[in-house]
This record gives structure tokens, C-alpha cells and sequence, in this order.
């Protein structure tokens, strides 16, 4: 059955599917031979589904985020987000959808340490050459949507982990973008921080109809997941849940 179709933001299209693979590989030449990171990834994630992808150290995981938002390219198939096939854009075309629908988090927040929360939220509308005022109005929502609407003005290092962590999330989400994408983002938490961070992004993938596929080792994460997909050697089966 086809997916119906879902209107993410008011200001965007509305699109059927987030992002979709279809027989993606990813030969890397290496040391004389060649390693087979993805043989043949078909996946799927739509609007507002939270996903999780688990797989062994190795098994094509980062390769394969990096694929889906065009940071890299497939040696063959096809990649689709918010319905555009990547290998039919320009480079110019890419990086613009990844500034305006694309979110992205990693295991540490990288966040610039001594710039304040509030400014590291702000950057990627400084990059969309959003004004100061509206700006400054942005960031502050998406601090207070991840419950740090007190420490705006607090600078990168002066924040723990977990809370650092929830900066990348609300520098992830001011943009409003339709895809997030995240490589172990709960890697270097506590348990505890971990799982609010997870119950964060599920809740707001739901709510505002974002797609999320999480790279992770986290056994909460794979629990509170709509889909859990697994990756093993560069290839894909999907756990029923
Ligand atoms: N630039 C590269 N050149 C050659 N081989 C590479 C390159 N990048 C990754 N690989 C290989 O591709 C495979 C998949 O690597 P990838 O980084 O995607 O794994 P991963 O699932 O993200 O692992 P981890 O959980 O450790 O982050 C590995 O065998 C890796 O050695
Ligand atoms: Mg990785």
C-alpha cells in the first residue's frame, strides 16, 4: 500500500517519504582490495518515524548516514529525501537541502565551547541568513522545546554532557528540518541522560512529524523505536517489534 501523504510543516510540500534507498553499495578501495561497506540497501523512513539502526562496530552504519543526506556518494543505486533523487542534484542543490530540511547529530555535540548555547543553537540560521531578531527568537524556542530554555546563556563549557547534548538536538531542530539524522547520539551518556535525550527525539519526531533514522548501540533506544533496522555486514533486515 502506498504511504499517505503527510504535510510535514505548513511552509513545506508535503512528501511521501523522508528518505529512501534502493540497492545502494559502497565499495571502498582499500590496501590493494576493496571493502564492501553497503551491498544492496533498500530502506525506507516517512514522516514522523523514529528508527533506529543497530549494527556491530564496522558493519556500514556512518557509511551509510553519510550516503543519505549526500555527504558521500553510493558506488551504485539510488538515494531519495523528501522524494528528490541526490544523484539528480547538483552539489550546490545538495547542500542547500541539507541546511534547509536536514538535521544532523553525532555522539559528541560539538558544540563551540566558548560561544553560548543560545549562539550555538543560532548557527545554522546564520548560515540560512535568517535575521538577528528572528533569530535570536528561533533559538530560544528550540532551547525551551529541549528543556533549556534557563541555560541559554551559558557557555558550551560550562554545560554537562547531557545538557550539551540537548543543545545539538535544539541546534538540530531550529531550522525546523524534516529529516534528522543522528549517529549514536546517547554514545557518550550516562543511561539515564541517554533516555531522556531518546524520549526527546521520539516525542518530537511524533509531534512534529519529523523523520528520524538513529545510528546507536543503545538497547533504549531499540525498545523505544517504531522500527528497529539491522545492519550486519552491509546489509539490512528489519526487525519486527
Ligand atoms: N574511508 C574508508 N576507506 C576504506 N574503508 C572504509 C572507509 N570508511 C569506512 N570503511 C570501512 O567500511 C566499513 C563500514 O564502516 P563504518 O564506519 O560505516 O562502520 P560503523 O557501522 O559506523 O562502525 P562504528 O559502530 O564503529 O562507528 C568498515 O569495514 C570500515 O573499515
Ligand atoms: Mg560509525
Amino acid at each position: 500500500m502506498e504511504p499517505e501523504i503527510l504535510t510535514t510543516q505548513q511552509t513545506h510540500a508535503p512528501v511521501k517519504t523522508i528518505v529512501e534507498t534502493r540497492a545502494v553499495t559502497r565499495d571502498y578501495p582499500s590496501g590493494g582490495g576493496i571493502v564492501h561497506a553497503l551491498r544492496g540497501i533498500d530502506l525506507r523512513v516517512l514522516p514522523g518515524e523514529f528508527v533506529a539502526l543497530r549494527g556491530r562496530s564496522g558493519s556500514g552504519k556512518t557509511t551509510l548516514l553519510n550516503i543519505l543526506i549526500g555527504l558521500d556518494n553510493p558506488t551504485s543505486g539510488e538515494v531519495f529525501v523528501l522524494d528528490q533523487k541526490l544523484s539528480s542534484m547538483s552539489e550546490t542543490e545538495r547542500a542547500r537541502l541539507r541546511r534547509e530540511s536536514v538535521g544532523m547529530m553525532f555522539q559528541n555535540a560539538h558544540l563551540f565551547p566558548s560561544l553560548t548555547a543560545q549562539e550555538n543553537v543560532e548557527i545554522p540560521l546564520r548560515l540560512a541568513r535568517v535575521p538577528s531578531r528572528k533569530r535570536t527568537e528561533m533559538a530560544q524556542q528550540a532551547l525551551a522545546h529541549v528543556g533549556l530554555g534557563k541555560r541559554a546563556h551559558h557557555r558550551g563549557m560550562e554545560l554537562s554532557g547531557g545538557e550539551q547534548q540537548r543543545v545539538a538536538l535544539a541546534r538540530a531542530l531550529v531550522h525546523k528540518p524534516r529529516f534528522i539524522i543522528a549517529d549514536e547520539p546517547t554514545g557518550n551518556l550516562d543511561s539515564l541522560t541517554g533516555r531522556d535525550i531518546i524520549h526527546l527525539l521520539r516525542s518530537i519526531a511524533h509531534e512534529e512529524h519529523i523523520g528520524m533514522l538513529i545510528a546507536t548501540h543503545d538497547a533504549v533506544l531499540y525498545k523505544a523505536a517504531d522500527r528497529v533496522l539491522n545492519i550486519n555486514d552491509g546489509q539490512i533486515t528489519e526487525e519486527v517489534k
